[in-house]
């Protein structure tokens, strides 16, 4: 059995010294939480893509505040050893620093996040995480696909495959961790870039589609429970096909209320209510 102790943000840092692999994925409410916290995962990500995922928008983008503190203080309630990271959404953080530190705050605060994560590693992205980590709030960064720039990106496509741009990342990851970033995501990147960035940091590289030489991988939850589909990205594994188990349980229940089969009692069940009347 796991150790039930809570996984703190400085902890990361100690799982990759001691080469121990760091396992997360999202969660966007308080059952879906307790679940996979129950199942020993380290980190749950409560990520924009919740917009995505839950809510039927396709991009990240039109995900607010608002919305982020709802889901967040829901996951938080199922959250017990995981440590509880909440994305900064799409103009959260991007208009100045003190709406950055506000905003931040409130995931924390309102939201009972334990961390927040933010998008890209440019000069003022770095500004904001460092202004955010001396205000005590511990911050994950997210370098390669940052689905908040999907439209600047030329849609949801692999970066870095030039080695000017794995260049280019690989500073943005020192200048993260120099910031004060305590680990930083790596989304759809080639491995070999993702290995150089791993070897390159002290704090911990999280990988999506980003091969296996990360110091811990992180997929959305409802990709690899088979519940999305076809939208899922290739990388996503599939540990479960929970669509097809609630379609065909739904198709079932659907079948047996029309042929008059539910609630139609067993002799077991009516014996059941007779002894309670
Ligand atoms: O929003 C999200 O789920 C994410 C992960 C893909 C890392 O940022």
């Amino acid at each position: 059995m796991g150790s039930t102790k809570p996984v703190r943000a400085p902890d990361l840092r100690e799982m990759k010294r001691q080469g121990r692999k760091i396992t997360m994925l999202t969660a966007y409410d308080a059952l879906m939480a307790r679940l996979l916290d129950e199942a020993g995962v380290d980190v749950l990500l409560v990520g924009d893509s919740v917009g995505m995922v839950v809510l039927g928008y396709d991009t990240t983008l039109p995900v607010t505040m608002d919305a982020m503190v709802h889901h967040v203080r829901a996951a938080s309630r199922g959250a017990r050893r995981a440590l509880l990271v909440a994305d900064m959404p799409f103009l959260s953080y991007q208009v100045n620093l003190p709406e950055a530190i506000r905003n931040a705050g409130r995931l924390l605060q309102e939201g009972r996040a334990e961390a927040v994560k933010v998008e890209g590693g440019a000069a003022w992205v770095c500004e904001v995480v460092q202004r955010l980590v001396e205000s005590g709030i511990p911050v994950m960064g997210h370098l390669g696909l940052t689905p908040q720039a999907v439209h600047q990106l030329g849609g949801f496509r692999r970066q870095a495959k030039t080695e000017w741009d794995a260049g280019r990342l690989l500073e943005q990851a020192r200048k993260l961790e120099e910031a004060g970033a305590f680990a930083v995501v790596l989304e759809s990147i080639p491995d070999e870039v993702a290995a150089r960035v791993t070897a390159a940091l002290e704090i911990p590289t999280i990988g999506i589609g980003a091969g296996p030489h990360c110091d811990g991988q992180v997929l959305v939850s409802y990709d690899m429970l088979g519940l999305t589909g076809d939208e899922a990205p290739p990388f996503a594994r599939r540990y479960a096909e929970l669509a097809e188990a609630i379609v065909a349980a739904a198709r079932h229940y659907v079948a047996d209320v029309r042929q008059e089969a539910f609630p139609a009692c067993s002799r077991a069940e009516m014996a059941g209510r007779e002894k309670d009347k």
